[in-house]
């Protein structure tokens, strides 16, 4: 049985939380230091990427004050629940089978304000991992609120060395460049290895004539990598088509189809896939579940020192 959970539930523990992410192989997180510039786009994009090449996959949306990944996905119809035997909330199941877990759940109306000072989205984003069975996964994907604010910090903080990289998100323009400069400064202090740059909008489909225009120039966003020395990752065309499947919650539809801007998102997945191929092959231990008995048989612990080969 399970029952809806209470947004200011359990207390997470405090100290490092990578622990509770030892299920989960890869952990991304997706930064700018700017508003509006896409980064929910990428970290949605990106996770059912994976999801469409196999990979098990969750999203922490860790936009407390604007979450936009569950209308992304279509699911904002949706609950958390809590597992009422293990007392773990159960993450919303989006589209392809992603896990998905936002405080946007946990919201009256669709237009309530979160209006919380910095200690609370810190304890919530605690929470989110500590008190969320994430299982096990190939890879979790962190939407970050735009700046190098309290969320990034908590995150960062929280997992200790734990995220395995930050993906960088940029439009292509001068003053964009500067701004990630500092998404790249930051990454650096908080020792996040920076795997790579994303340049979104880089340039315009015509939806008439198919024609691709280079609105701010072409190439910027790989010249803005050069210049900071860290991995270009790809670019994502400005798409009517896109941003329509976005505004409907069918972004998953979109992926699911053959078109030029896909083959560019599927083309950042590749490359995340093949930077991280190392640890996505990793096997998971299976947690095996513990024998519950209330008294033990006669040979009984030789059967299980043989089971464990320790005999
Ligand atoms: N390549 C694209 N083509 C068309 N529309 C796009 C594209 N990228 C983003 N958009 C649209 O632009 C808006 C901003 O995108 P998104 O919410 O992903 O940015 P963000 O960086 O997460 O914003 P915030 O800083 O507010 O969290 C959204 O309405 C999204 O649908
Ligand atoms: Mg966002």
């Amino acid at each position: 049985m399970s029952v809806r959970v209470n947004v200011r539930g359990g207390a997470a523990p405090p100290g490092s939380l990578a622990d509770y992410l030892k299920g989960v192989k890869v952990k991304l997180v997706t930064i700018s230091g700017k508003g509006g510039v896409g980064k929910s786009l990428v970290t949605a994009a990106v996770a059912l990427g994976f999801a469409l090449r196999g990979y098990k996959v969750g999203i922490l949306d860790g936009d407390i004050y604007g979450p936009t990944i569950p209308k992304l996905l279509g699911v904002t119809d949706q609950s958390l629940y809590v597992d009422s035997k293990t007392g773990k909330i159960i993450p919303v199941s989006g589209p392809f089978g992603v896990k998905v877990v936002s405080i946007d759940f946990m919201l009256p109306g669709e237009d309530t304000a979160v209006i919380w000072r910095g200690p609370l989205v810190t304890q919530a984003l605690r929470d989110f991992i500590s008190q969320v069975d994430w299982g096990q996964l190939d890879l979790l994907m962190v939407d970050l609120p735009p700046g190098t604010g309290d969320a990034p910090l908590t995150i960062a903080q929280s997992l200790q060395g734990g995220i395995d990289g930050s993906i960088i998100v940029t439009i292509p323009s001068e003053v964009s460049r500067r701004i990630v400069i500092k998404a790249i400064d930051f990454s650096r202090k908080v020792q996040i290895p920076i795997a790579g740059i994303v340049e979104n909008m880089c340039c315009f489909v015509c939806p008439d004539n198919g024609k691709t225009y280079y609105v701010f120039g072409e190439g910027a966003g790989r010249r803005i990598a050069e210049k900071a020395g860290v991995p270009f990752l790809g670019q994502i065309p400005m798409d009517p088509v896109l941003s329509k499947h976005l505004d409907e919650g069918r972004l998953h539809e979109f992926l699911s189809t053959e078109n030029n801007t896909t083959k560019h998102i599927m083309s950042i997945v590749d490359a995340l896939a093949s930077k991280y191929a190392d640890k996505l092959k990793q096997e998971m231990r299976e947690e095996r579940p513990k024998r519950i008995a209330l008294m033990k048989l006669p040979g009984e612990d030789e059967e299980e020192d043989q089971q464990r080969g320790t005999s």
